[in-house]
């Protein structure tokens, strides 16, 4: 593996430390940034070594596991979650206990969460209350952001104890749920201003709350009360508008923006403009969701009520069937960056609330424990991204954002030892029967998969092995999320550029850089290069590129059975001029190549 011609030190390995020592041989890492084979030592939940086998002492009483054939991947983050959430007198059937146990069994080894404090709460109360219930039954490691559910002065002001005493860095807003949670414009700006001052970050559920609520007055009042209603109350622009709204907010408060759950072509393509328009002055990200990657809205319509409700998320999953590899191809272009899950599993009992009232439903889809293998089938496998971009948009990515990184997000020596030996040959099909979480009903049903998480350990720990599942409750451990994330502010204060960035960050087992010497810097990013508004660069003719910034040249990490890449007809343009959004966006490559974002 290794041909260098220079005397090796080895690694000692310490025999007192008995337990949790795990020798993982004969592996491919795969990391945002590069895979090259190599062998990985753990102890005490730490990753200590990554390199050749010939670098490293093994002694006898460590479990050594062959990795031949296989993927050694980070464990993925899964940065959207709603576990034991209350809405309209429902909870979720997920709670921190189940919901954990279903994300590391797909390979997910670190959730954040959302505190949504109740109208008029305070936000400490709420953050202890669910810090309660979260403790003692998480099964991986987890942290959260909070809801700006109200607004106020007191709420304000305990933001800064959020930040300053209790881990926490990001704030997440709604557009939409007029009467419920929604803020104002005026709210909004208000809260901008402050996320800024406090080096957060700020997250918006892009909605338009005032369209929707005149829009489900009308449909019901024309009889339409079926699930189907919930799709027509808030389209493609209801989205689109309230992205490009919160953008242009955010912009003015020089505050960081992470949209959540992008679910719309059109939602899509404003933010790809806004991260363009704003260059490297503003940093805006993108979250897509499994269930906008794996599904779509034509399941609204299915005539049983049960499978329609389950399908009933917001922003809705969208009838243009063709949407879900938009949304890929976004991801695969750093238009989007993160996958999560918006994990928010109601039971059939609680979906039927609004048997007669399609906005009685209760929102929310499943997802934690499929997101990996939705992401890999339909992205790695279906040949529009490759393994590092995959690893990129389930786990580094949201690693960086939320300041997570090099802790988690990364398969290095003095990372967390959250890993997975994923199998990219091996299949697994999706189902309600099988799925270890609580729900009774699951979206993706009957979806085959390939990629399957062999094995997976959290923190050290052998969680998933020959198929079983076996978490300990209350192992996971509360993440402190500290403010000002390099990924995020070094670049929004101009202190580090885009490239930089790409140098920047895990390098702690760099000596390993380059073992199949495939890696390549890109030397221009579409962020660096003047371009006017309306020339967005989104997509050349050629089709996605193979990963991103800092990512891989085409051909690598090639997995067998996918598609080559370059047979995608991609055009973000044609997209634009059939939904009629803009007629008059040009598609262009830059000088040097296209090139994606930072990551
Ligand atoms: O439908 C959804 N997304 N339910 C979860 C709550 C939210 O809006 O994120
Ligand atoms: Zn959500």
């Amino acid at each position: 593996m290794s041909a260098s011609p220079k005397p090796v030190k080895k690694v000692p390995i310490h025999l007192q430390s008995a337990q949790n020592r795990v020798y993982i041989k004969n592996g491919q890492i795969v990391n945002h940034d590069k895979t090259f084979p190599a062998d990985v030592y753990i102890e005490d939940g730490i990753i200590k070594f990554v390199g050749p086998a010939s670098e490293i002492n093994i002694p006898g009483g460590v479990r050594v596991v062959d990795a031949s054939g296989k993927l050694i991947l980070p464990g993925g983050v899964d940065p959207h979650t709603h576990f034991q959430m209350k809405f309209d007198g429902a909870v979720t059937v997920d709670d921190f206990y189940h919901g954990t146990k279903a994300a590391i069994a797909g390979g997910t080894t670190t959730i954040i969460d959302f505190v949504l404090p109740e109208k008029g709460e305070s936000l400490v109360e709420a953050y202890d209350r669910y810090r309660s219930w979260a403790d003692p039954k998480v099964c991986c490691d987890y942290g959260f952001h909070i809801g700006l559910t109200w607004w106020s002065k007191s709420v304000s002001d305990e933001m800064k104890i959020m930040c300053e005493e209790l881990g926490i860095n990001s704030f997440k807003m709604y557009m939409a749920y007029k009467g419920i949670c929604q803020l104002n414009d005026t709210e909004m700006l208000d809260a901008l201003e402050r996320i800024r001052s406090l080096g957060a970050l700020a997250q918006v559920h892009a909605e338009n709350g005032d369209i929707i609520a005149k829009n489900v007055k009308k449909l019901l009042a024309a009889g339409v009360c079926g699930p189907e209603g919930h799709e027509l109350s808030r389209q493609e622009e209801v989205e689109a508008e309230a992205v490009n709204r919160a953008c242009i907010l955010a912009h003015q408060m020089d505050c960081p923006l992470y949209v959540v759950h992008c679910m719309s072509k059109s939602a899509g393509i404003e933010l790809a403009r806004a991260r363009r328009r704003y260059s490297n002055r503003q940093m805006i990200y993108g979250e897509t969701l499994a269930a906008g990657l794996g599904t779509d809205g034509t399941r609204c319509q299915h005539v049983c009520f049960h499978d329609a409700a389950a399908h009933v998320m917001s922003p809705p999953l969208r009838p243009d069937p063709s949407t879900p590899e938009f949304l890929m191809l976004l991801l695969a272009n750093d238009d989007l960056q993160v996958t999560g899950s918006d994990n928010c599993t109601f039971s059939r009992e609680d979906k039927a609330k609004g048997k007669n009232d399609f906005s009685k439903i209760p929102n929310g889809i499943n997802g934690v424990e499929d997101r990996m293998s939705v992401v890999w089938e339909k992205g790695v496998h279906a040949g529009l991204l490759d393994p590092c971009r995959f690893v990129a948009v389930t786990s580094t990515n949201a690693a960086k954002i939320f300041n997570l990184y090099p802790q988690k997000g990364r398969i290095a020596v003095g990372s967390d030892a959250d890993v997975v030996i994923w199998n990219p040959q091996a299949t697994r099909t999706i189902s309600k029967d099988t799925h270890h979480q609580k729900c009774d009903f699951n979206i993706f049903e009957g979806m085959v998969c390939h990629g399957v998480p062999e094995m997976v350990l959290v923190r050290g720990r052998i969680c998933v092995e020959d198929d079983k599942v076996r978490v300990a409750e209350g192992f996971g451990r509360f993440l402190n999320t500290p403010v000002r994330s390099p990924y995020v502010y070094d670049i929004l204060e101009g202190k580090k550029t885009v490239n930089e960035e790409q140098n920047n960050g895990g390098d702690h087992e760099e000596q390993h850089e380059n073992l199949n010497g495939s890696m390549k810097k890109m030397n221009m990013t579409a962020l660096e290069i003047e371009i006017p508004y309306q020339e967005v660069v989104l997509a050349g003719t050629g089709g996605p590129q193979t990963g991103s910034i800092g990512s891989t040249p085409s051909g690598r990490g090639h997995v067998s059975g996918s598609r080559n890449m370059q047979e995608s007809t991609f055009s973000i343009s044609e997209e634009l001029d059939t939904a009629g959004n803009r007629s008059c966006i040009k598609v262009r490559n830059p000088p040097g190549g296209k090139s994606s974002g930072f990551w």
